[in-house]
């Protein structure tokens, strides 16, 4: 290498380093210093709760890391969840791995449940309601308020599921396809309101799928002990917020920090349910958060197009016609949808020809102005490329979901890589152009 290119080079990493230096300063400016700069490095940091009075009851199940019980608030006598680690295997390794889950949901859970706007109350009710962490008998629990009893996927699996849940989202309508482009309408807002709110703090989920979405609705049975027995009893006076929200964080990692990403071990560790994954497999570090946008859109379609229908047509033969519902379904249309490259109005144009259209998907994404704004919707949500998908934000503030320009604008995303000068130009242009342009946009 020659002195001039040596030189040549070095004068390129002060450039860079310094134009990387005036956009940080310029963002940080704009988002406020907390933001930017959260307390996420810090696993063992201050933000995390001790729970002092609580009182295990029964298991209520066993999670892939973890054992579940109810619990019990000795002082107040509030009814409560609180979750152990426990390994699937009774090896090191596996112990090890259960331990450091349940810590990285601890830390993300304390992080997404802390204050850090007035906006926050909003935003959390999509969240389960974490309290803090308990250690009994040298075990750590993670302790949350009772928020429900079914998810998305107990939804799914009951007959008319989908009506019943818009009657637990409290919404209602006689007809049918209106109810369920209501529902739709509702299902994906707040399912995109819950992962707004995480990128905003830099959280990502990695594991969005119909389980881990709670229905805070259902009246739930609890078991109350006495001195001689258990019974159990409705928990009648626990407050319904009939909104949908996410669970279980063992998963997600925290991509805010400047050195270390909490919960982020690249690709070595991939938390994923292949049915909900976004093509990219894993998180891609300069575009981060479409992850989750991805696992979004699936879980909506899945929960909205769940319903199978036998149409019997005017020759009186009967034709099947299938939802999403089944997961064999849904793995066909990953399939199919793959096979377009994930551009849905190639698979759409087929799939008519072919009559493998889901069940429901006209009254969805039909032709009228709402059905199309429906489908470019779900395109950009599903768009192969992470870096061309559409964020939560701009989602939320896009036609489908704010036809009336009325929505307030989500919390702001941070940089997905701080010291990436790429990142912060990407960032800067997408936030002037939803600030200012989205909902000037005509077709
Ligand atoms: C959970 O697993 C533990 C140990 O593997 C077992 O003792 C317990 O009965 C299980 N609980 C439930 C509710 O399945
Ligand atoms: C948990 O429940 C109690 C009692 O209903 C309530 O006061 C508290 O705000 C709840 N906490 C969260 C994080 O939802
Ligand atoms: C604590 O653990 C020990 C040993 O496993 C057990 O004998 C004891 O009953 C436990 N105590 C409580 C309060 O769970
Ligand atoms: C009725 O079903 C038959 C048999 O599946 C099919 O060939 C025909 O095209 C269907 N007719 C209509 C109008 O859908």
């Amino acid at each position: 290498m020659t002195t001039s290119s040596v030189f040549f080079i070095i004068i390129t990493i002060k450039v860079i380093a310094h134009i990387t230096d005036a956009f940080i300063h310029s963002t940080q400016h704009r988002l406020g210093s907390q933001e930017l700069f959260s307390a996420s490095t810090v696993i063992n940091g201050d933000i995390r709760k001790t729970i002092p009075s609580v009182r295990l009851l029964e298991p209520i199940g066993n999670g892939t890391f973890g054992g579940v019980y109810w619990a019990e608030d000795t002082v107040t006598g509030n009814v409560l969840i609180a979750k152990s680690a426990r390994a699937a295997t009774s090896d090191a390794l596996a112990q090890q791995n259960a331990k450091s889950y349940l810590e990285i949901e601890a830390y993300i859970n304390s992080k997404l449940l802390s204050p850090h706007s007035s906006k926050d109350a909003v935003y959390q009710k999509h969240l389960a309601p974490y309290l803090g962490e308990v250690e009994i008998n040298q075990t750590m629990y993670l302790i949350w308020n009772v928020s429900g009893e079914y998810t998305l996927e107990d939804y799914i699996e009951m007959d008319d599921g989908w009506v019943q849940l818009a009657k637990d989202l409290r919404l209602d309508d006689c007809d049918r396809v209106v109810l369920r482009q209501r529902l739709a309408k509702e299902v994906l807002r707040q399912l995109l309101e819950s992962i707004a709110y995480c990128h905003s703090l830099g959280v990502i989920h990695r594991d969005i799928k119909p389980a881990n979405v709670l229905v805070d609705a259902i009246l739930t049975f609890v078991p109350v002990k006495s001195s001689s027995s258990t019974r159990h009893t409705f928990l009648a006076h626990s407050p319904k917020t009939n909104t949908l929200r996410l669970i279980d964080f063992g998963s997600a990692c925290d991509m805010s920090g400047w050195t270390s990403k909490a919960g982020y071990r690249g690709q070595n560790k991939g938390p994923r349910s292949i049915l909900y994954c976004a093509p990219e497999e894993f998180v891609d570090e300069e575009y981060p958060y479409a992850f989750d946008v991805y696992g979004v859109a699936v879980t909506w379609l899945r929960t909205i197009l769940s319903e199978d229908k036998i149409l019997t047509n005017e020759t009186d033969t009967q034709q099947s016609s299938f939802g999403l519902g089944n997961e064999e379904n849904l793995f066909e249309w990953r399939l199919a949808v793959r096979d377009f490259s994930h551009c849905l109005v190639s698979w759409e144009e087929f799939a008519v020809l072919h009559n493998t259209v889901p069940f429901g998907w006209d009254s969805l994404f039909g032709s009228s102005r709402e059905g199309i704004h429906a489908l470019r919707l779900l395109s950009s949500m599903m768009n192969y490329s992470p870096a061309r998908r559409i964020s939560a934000s701009e989602a939320l503030l896009g036609p489908y979901l704010n036809a009336d320009c009325s929505a307030e604008a989500p919390p702001e995303l941070p940089p997905a890589m701080p010291w990436s000068l790429s990142s912060h130009v990407q960032r800067w242009k997408k936030e002037r152009e939803v600030q200012y342009g989205e909902c000037r946009l005509e077709d």
